[in-house]
C-alpha cells in the first residue's frame, strides 16, 4: 500500500479486538473518578501555539522539538495538544470557574500528540486520562490523587508491577537558589558532561538530572539536593504528604532526581513506574503546578494533578496477564436463521426479546452463509448460546436453543417463552 494510505507512523488504530480492553479499563477509571466526586471536562484537541509555550515552558522537549504546528488558514499558530494540564487550565481561566477560590476537581480524557521516537508505550498520538483539581492547597489533596491511583492499581491487579517515587520541588524562589547552587556543581565540571547535559546547563539547567548518560549520573552523585533547599513551607507540605501516605500505607521511594519534563511544577512532583515495560516504563505522573494560573493571568491559584498514559496501561494488563476473563466473550446469544422466510421472522423475533431484555448481547445473523458457516461464527464470537431458526422452528414458531459451551442438551423454545427462558441462562446466570 503507498504510504500515504497508511496510517502516519506513531499514530495507531485501535481494533476491535482491542477496544473491549481500552473499555474496561478506561470504565474502571471513570468510575472510580464519578465516586471521588471528579467531575469530567471536554477541552478542544488544537489550541493556539502560544498556550503551550507559556505553560509548558521554551525551553522543554515537548515545546522544542515535539509539538504539531501549524498555520491556520488565517495565520494563526495552532498545536494538536501534546498534553491536557494547559488546555484544562485555559478553560477554567476562561470560564472564570475557579477565580474566586472555587474548588473544581476536573478529569478528561482523550488523544495527546508529541512527535516522539515511537517505540512500545511511545507513540506519537497517545491518550490520556488526567485530572487537575484546583484552589486545594494542603497536602491532602495530593495524597487522595495518589491514594486514588494506588486504589485503581488494586481493581486492575497491578499494585505488584508499580512503584510510586516522589519528589518536591519546592516553591519557584527555593528552585532558583538550587538552580544556582547545581549551575555552579556542574559548570565546574562542564567538560565531563554530555553533549545533552551541556546544552541542558544553559537552558534548563534542572533537566540535567533526568540524564540518562552513565557519566554524568556519576558526577551528580555529589551534586547539591533539591531536598536541602527546600524552603520551609515546601518542607512542611511534603511531611505532610508523606505521613498522610505512610498513615494510608502507600509505598514510595523519595527519588531526589524526579524533576518532570514540563516547567510548571512546584512543591509535588511524582510518578508511577514499572519495570514490566521497558523503557517507557512511568504510566501516570503529575505533581502540583501552584503558580502556573497565575502565570498564565488569573488570580493566584492553587493546582495540583496528574496523568495516565491509556496505551501504556492497557500494554501492561495484557502483560500480566490482568485482562478479565469475561471480556473474550462480546456476544451473549446469537441467532443463526436460515432461508428467507426465517430471515424476515428472526428480526421481529429479536426485536421482541431486545424490548423485554434490553441489556442482553444478542447478535442476529440473518442471511450470512450456510448452517455450517454460521456455526462456526457463533462459537467463535464466544455466544454461550445460539438460536436457531428455520422452517420447521418458523413453522411451529418455536427457536432451537443450543449451548454452546457444553451446558446441556439443544432443546425447543416457544417464541412467547423466549424472554424469560433467556433471563434465567444468561442474564442472571
Ligand atoms: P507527562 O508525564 O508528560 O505529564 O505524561 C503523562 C503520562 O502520559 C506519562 O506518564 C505516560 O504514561 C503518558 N505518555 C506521555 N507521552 C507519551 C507517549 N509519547 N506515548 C505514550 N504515552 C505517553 C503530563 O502530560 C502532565 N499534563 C500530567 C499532569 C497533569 N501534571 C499535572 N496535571
Amino acid at each position: 500500500m503507498s504510504k500515504s494510505l497508511q496510517a502516519i507512523r506513531g499514530m495507531n488504530d485501535i481494533l476491535p479486538e482491542q477496544t473491549p480492553l481500552w473499555r474496561y479499563f478506561e470504565g474502571t477509571v471513570a468510575r472510580l473518578l464519578d465516586n471521588y466526586g471528579y467531575r469530567q471536562i471536554r477541552m478542544p484537541i488544537v489550541e493556539f501555539t502560544e498556550l503551550f509555550k507559556r505553560s509548558i515552558g521554551e525551553v522543554t522537549d515537548i515545546v522544542e522539538k515535539e509539538m504539531y504546528t501549524f498555520d491556520d488558514r488565517n495565520g494563526d499558530s495552532l498545536t494538536l495538544r501534546p498534553e491536557g494540564t494547559a488546555s484544562c487550565v485555559r478553560a477554567v481561566l476562561e470560564h472564570g470557574i475557579s477565580g474566586g477560590g472555587q474548588v473544581q476537581k476536573l478529569w478528561y480524557i482523550g488523544p495527546m500528540f508529541r512527535h516522539e521516537r515511537p517505540q512500545k508505550g511511545r507513540y506519537r498520538q497517545f491518550h490520556q486520562i488526567g485530572l487537575e483539581v484546583f484552589n486545594l492547597e494542603g497536602p491532602d489533596i495530593d495524597a487522595e490523587l495518589i491514594v486514588m491511583t494506588w486504589r485503581l492499581w488494586g481493581e486492575l491487579g497491578l499494585r505488584d508491577a508499580v512503584k510510586l517515587e516522589l519528589n518536591s520541588l519546592g516553591t519557584s524562589e527555593s528552585r532558583a537558589r538550587y538552580r544556582d547552587a547545581l549551575v555552579q556543581f556542574l559548570s565546574a565540571h562542564v567538560d565531563k558532561l554530555d553533549e545533552d547535559s551541556q546544552r541542558r546547563l544553559k537552558t534548563n539547567p534542572l533537566r540535567v538530572l533526568d540524564t540518562k548518560n552513565a557519566d554524568t549520573q556519576a558526577i551528580l552523585v555529589d551534586a547539591p539536593k533539591m531536598a536541602d533547599y527546600l524552603d520551609d513551607e515546601s518542607r512542611q507540605h511534603f511531611e505532610g504528604l508523606k505521613a498522610r501516605l505512610d498513615a494510608a500505607g502507600i509505598p514510595y521511594v523519595l527519588n531526589p532526581k524526579l524533576v518532570r519534563g514540563l516547567d510548571y511544577y512546584s512543591k509535588t512532583v511524582f510518578e508511577w513506574v514499572t519495570d514490566k515495560l521497558g523503557a517507557q516504563g512511568t504510566v501516570c505522573a503529575g505533581g502540583r503546578y501552584d503558580g502556573l494560573v497565575e502565570q498564565m493571568g488569573g488570580k493566584p491559584t492553587p493546582g495540583v494533578g496528574f496523568a495516565m498514559g491509556i496505551e501504556r496501561l492497557v500494554l501492561m494488563l495484557e502483560a500480566l496477564d490482568k485482562v478479565p476473563e469475561e471480556l473474550s466473550r462480546q456476544v451473549d446469544v446469537y441467532l443463526c436463521a436460515f432461508g428467507e422466510a426465517a430471515e424476515l421472522a428472526a428480526l421481529a423475533l429479536s426485536e421482541r426479546v431486545r424490548d423485554q431484555l434490553p441489556n442482553l448481547r444478542l447478535q442476529i445473523n440473518a442471511g450470512a452463509g450456510s448452517f455450517k458457516s454460521q456455526f462456526k461464527k457463533a462459537d467463535k464470537s464466544g455466544a454461550l448460546y445460539a438460536l436457531i431458526l428455520g422452517d420447521d422452528e418458523l413453522a411451529q414458531q418455536v427457536v432451537g436453543f443450543k449451548p454452546l459451551r457444553g451446558q446441556g442438551e439443544q432443546q425447543s423454545i416457544a417464541w412467547d417463552a423466549l424472554a424469560a427462558h433467556l433471563a434465567t441462562c444468561v442474564v442472571q446466570g
